[in-house]
């Protein structure tokens, strides 16, 4: 499906890492990988990944996007190593811990801020940073929670982040549509990462949304990265714009 394409995903952390799920996902459809990480603590641990995949990743690249400089080398960087891109992911969030710990109505400014920087405009700015590299077809993949749409006690400024994250994604895909380029979000189900861990009650979380998904389970990592791999694969060639539930049916539930 994915064979001839040239996939970046930013970032991996560990092997529990939903982007690491949709590497594995895509390498399995033969798509060639650049895979991101965000500090020099994890190329190591990339590298030992990579080492599973069934081609050789064409280049592992940091990227913390906090940093702009770092945002706008990238280009030349994954131009010079792989040419040009058919497909982004953006799996990457960040929230500090107060921000998680104390109600929403306490969020400090610089909290609220931080949180949007990393979590929502760094989509905008790798967008618009590789737009030069995408080839007409691109697509465009984020990671969303359905905190963005319904109160998660605990998820906080991470809902307003998500939230502005939708919006985005539909702003982008009416900027980026004439180019050929598509974006979308998949707003996964719970999944048991040290991001999501990071959230009061995550643990809860993922049992009552076993109980009540109308799949009666919860999600995998895998399962998104499968969605990934078609949302960026031409199958998906008409989608742009949306959000897509990956939740094993939660978000339908009235009750
Ligand atoms: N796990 C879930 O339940 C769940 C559900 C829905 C959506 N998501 C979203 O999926 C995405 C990936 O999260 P995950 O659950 O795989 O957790 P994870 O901790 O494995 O991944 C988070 C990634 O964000 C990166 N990151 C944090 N700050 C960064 C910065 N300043 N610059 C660059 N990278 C930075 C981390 O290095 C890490 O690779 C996030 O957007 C998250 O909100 C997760």
């Amino acid at each position: 499906m994915l064979q001839g394409k040239n996939i970046a995903i930013f970032n991996i952390a560990n092997r529990h890492s939903i982007a690491w799920k949709v590497a594995q996902a895509m390498d399995e459809q033969g798509a060639a990988l650049i895979l991101g990480y965000q500090n020099e603590r994890m190329p190591s641990r990339v590298e030992k990944l990579a080492e599973e995949l069934k081609q050789k990743p064409l280049a592992l690249i940091p990227c913390d996007v906090s940093f702009p400089e770092q945002i706008d080398m990238l280009p030349e960087e994954i131009h010079e190593r792989a040419g040009m891109l058919d497909g982004l992911v953006h799996s990457l969030a960040f929230a500090p811990r107060e921000a998680l710990e104390n109600p929403f109505l306490f969020t400090e400014r610089e909290h609220f801020l931080s949180t949007l920087e990393v979590s929502t405009f760094s989509l905008v700015a790798l967008a618009r940073a590789l737009t030069p590299v995408f080839r007409d077809g691109a697509s465009i993949v984020t990671l969303s929670y359905y905190g963005a749409e319904k109160v998660f006690p605990g998820y906080n400024v991470m809902g307003v982040a998500k939230a502005a994250l939708e919006a985005s994604v539909r702003y982008l895909a009416y900027d980026l549509g004439p180019a050929g380029v598509r974006v979308n979000a998949i707003s996964a189900g719970p999944i048991n990462t040290a991001s999501a861990r990071a959230v009061g009650g995550f643990l809860q979380m993922l049992a009552l949304h076993e109980g009540k998904a109308p799949l009666k389970k919860s999600v995998a990592g895998r399962d998104v990265g499968n969605t990934a791999a078609f949302l960026v694969s031409d199958l998906a060639s008409a989608i742009t714009g949306e959000t897509i539930y990956v939740d094993a049916g939660y978000s339908i539930m009235g009750i």
